[in-house]
C-alpha cells in the first residue's frame, strides 16, 4: 500500500530521463490523486538552480513531454509545489549536507519512505550509496532505484552490484528496465496464464520458433557518448531483449508476486545455451546504419551521427537464441534490435508448426502456419494469424485471416506510460517488475562471449541503409533454416 509520506530524490535532476520521463510520470500520478499526500521531489544536480529556478526548468519540461489534453493548472501547481533542488557534485563534498537537512526534517513524519533515483553514469552508483550512508540516509525506509547499463559486462555488474549491496539490502534495490513497465509486456504474462487456449500449445511440441524484434526509427541523437561505449547488445539485447524473451519462455509462477516471476525468469536466463566462438559467428548478425532515408526524411550515417567514423559499435543485433530446457528444446528464439530501421516497432511473434497433415488439396490462395503476433508498441494489441476457407461455390480455397484485439478499442482508458507503473511500485516497495541481481548478472553471463568474440574476429558490423530492415545477413539468419521474419503490415 501507499506510505503516508515520500521523499522522491532523483540525482540528475535537470537530466534528460528525468526531465523526458520520470517528473512527467511523476505528474501524471500525481494529477490522479495517487502520490501519497505528503511528497516531495528533490531535484539534485550540479547546477546552481534554486529553486524557484528548478520548479521553472520543470513547468518547461511537463509542457513539452505531458499530453496537453493531461495538463491542468490545478495539478501543475501541486506538482510544482513539491519541488526542491539541491546543488550537488556527486563527488564533492558540497551539497550533502544540505540535502541531510532536507531529508532529516523533523517535520516529517517518521514513516517517510525515501526513494533515491539515481539516473547517472552507473559509475557514480557505488559513491552515491556511501555518501547516502554516512548522511545516514539509506536507513530501512530507503529505497534506491538504478538505471540500465549496470555495468558494462559482468564483471562491471557485478563490482556496481557490490558497491551498492554494501548500503541497500537487495530488497531495498529497484533495478529498472522499463520494458516491464510497459502495459502490454505485462498483458504477457495475462495472456498466457490467465487464459486456457495457449497454455498447452505453450511448447515445443506446437511452436516452430519464436521471434523478438525491437525495432527503432530513431538513430543515437545525442547520445552518441554513451551510445558509442554500449552499442546495441549491452543497450537493448542484455536487458530489454531478453527480459521479453523470459517472459515468454518462462514456466507459470505459482502466483504474481515477491519474488515468483523472478525467480521463473532467472531459470530462463539460466537455461539459455552458453554460445562458443563458432556459435557466436554463425548465430549472430551485427550492424551499423549508414545514410538513408527514414519516413521520407534524409538522415545522417551513424559515423556522422557520432562526428567520427573510428567506431565499430553495432546500432543493429540479430541473433538465435535456445533456451536449453524441457520445454522450448529445439525450438530457436531469434531477437533482432536496431536503430534507424524502417520504423519503430516491438513485437513478439510466436509461429506455431503446421498442421501435422495436408489434407486440402487446392490451396493455392496457401496455408501458412498460425502465428500469434503480439504487438509491444505502437498500437498495442495482439493478432492471431489463421487460415479460413474463402468464400465461393468452386470448391476449397484456404485464405489467411486474422483475429485482431486492438488495446486501443478494446479499452477506453489509454496505457499509463512504463515509468507511471515502475515508480508508483518503487514507492509501494513492490519489486515484481524490477530486475534483481541474479537476474542482470545472469544476462550479462550469457552476453559476454559475443561481446568476446565479436571483439576478436576481423569482421566488422555491416552496413546497412537507413530506413531499411537492416543488413540482408539478418534475414539470411533464418532463411539458413528455412524461415523469415514476420513483418507485421
Ligand atoms: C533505452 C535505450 O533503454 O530504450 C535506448 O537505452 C532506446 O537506446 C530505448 O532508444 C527504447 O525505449 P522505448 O520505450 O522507446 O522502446
Amino acid at each position: 500500500g501507499l506510505p503516508p509520506a515520500c521523499d522522491f530524490t532523483v540525482f540528475g535532476g535537470t537530466g534528460d530521463l528525468a526531465l523526458r520521463k520520470l517528473l512527467p510520470a511523476l505528474y501524471l500520478r500525481d494529477r490522479e490523486g495517487q502520490l501519497p499526500a505528503d511528497t516531495r521531489i528533490v531535484g539534485v544536480s550540479r547546477s546552481d538552480h534554486d529553486q524557484a529556478a528548478y520548479r521553472e526548468e520543470v513547468r518547461a519540461a511537463l509542457l513539452e513531454h505531458v499530453d496537453a489534453d493531461r495538463l491542468d493548472d490545478a495539478a501543475l501547481d501541486r506538482m510544482l509545489a513539491r519541488l526542491h533542488h539541491v546543488t550537488l557534485d556527486v563527488n564533492g563534498s558540497e551539497g550533502w549536507h544540505e540535502l541531510h537537512g532536507l531529508l532529516k526534517d523533523r517535520a516529517r513524519h517518521e514513516d517517510t519512505v525515501r526513494v533515491f533515483y539515481l539516473a547517472v553514469a552507473p559509475g557514480l552508483f557505488g559513491s552515491i550509496c556511501r555518501r547516502l550512508d554516512e548522511i545516514g540516509a539509506a536507513d530501512a525506509n530507503a529505497r534506491v532505484v538504478v538505471e540500465k547499463p549496470v555495468g558494462h559486462d559482468l564483471a562491471s555488474a557485478q563490482a556496481v552490484n557490490d558497491a551498492v549491496g554494501e548500503v541497500f539490502e537487495e530488497s531495498q534495490i529497484f533495478r529498472i528496465d522499463h520494458y516491464l513497465g510497459k502495459e502490454s509486456v505485462q498483458n504477457l504474462l495475462v495472456t498466457r496464464f490467465a487464459n486456457t487456449f495457449l497454455e498447452p500449445l505453450w511448447n515445443s511440441h506446437w511452436v516452430d520458433h519464436v521471434q523478438i524484434t525491437v525495432a527503432e526509427s530513431l538513430g543515437v541523437g545525442d547520445r552518441g557518448g554513451y551510445y558509442d561505449h554500449a552499442g546495441a547488445l549491452r543497450d537493448m539485447v542484455q536487458n530489454h531483449l531478453l527480459q521479453l524473451l523470459c517472459l515468454v519462455a518462462m514456466e507459470p509462477p505459482t502466483y504474481v508476486g515477491g519474488e515468483t516471476v523472478r525467480d521463473e525468469k532467472l531459470k530462463v536466463l539460466q537455461a539459455l545455451k552458453p554460445m562458443t566462438p563458432a556459435d557466436v559467428d554463425r548465430d549472430t548478425v551485427r550492424g551499423r546504419y549508414d545514410a538513408g532515408l527514414v519516413g521520407g526524411a534524409a538522415v545522417a550515417s551513424y559515423a556522422d551521427d557520432l562526428g567520427h567514423d573510428q567506431s565499430d559499435t553495432e546500432t543493429f543485433v540479430a541473433l538465435k537464441a535456445e533456451v536449453h530446457n524441457w520445454r522450448w528444446a529445439g525450438v530457436p528464439f531469434y531477437l533482432r534490435t536496431g536503430k534507424r530501421l524502417d520504423r519503430r516497432t516491438s513485437e513478439i511473434v510466436v509461429v506455431f508448426k503446421e498442421p501435422p497433415h495436408a489434407m486440402f488439396p487446392h490451396s493455392e490462395g496457401g496455408s501458412t502456419p498460425n502465428r500469434l503476433h503480439i504487438q509491444v508498441q505502437p498500437d498495442e494489441g495482439m493478432r492471431l494469424h489463421l487460415t479460413a476457407k474463402e468464400p465461393g461455390p468452386g470448391g476449397i480455397r484456404l485464405r489467411p485471416v486474422s483475429l485482431d484485439l486492438s488495446y486501443a478499442t478494446a479499452f477506453a482508458q489509454a496505457s499509463p506510460d512504463a515509468y507511471e507503473r515502475l515508480l508508483m511500485d518503487v514507492i509501494k516497495g513492490n519489486p515484481t517488475l524490477f530486475m534483481r541481481r541474479d537476474e542482470v548478472e545472469a544476462a550479462w553471463a550469457w552476453v559476454e562471449p559475443i561481446l568476446t568474440r565479436w571483439a576478436a574476429s576481423p569482421d566488422r558490423p555491416r552496413r546497412y541503409p537507413a530506413g531499411t530492415t537492416g543488413p540482408i545477413a539478418a534475414a539470411t539468419l533464418l532463411e539458413r533454416d528455412g524461415r523469415t521474419w514476420q513483418e507485421s503490415d
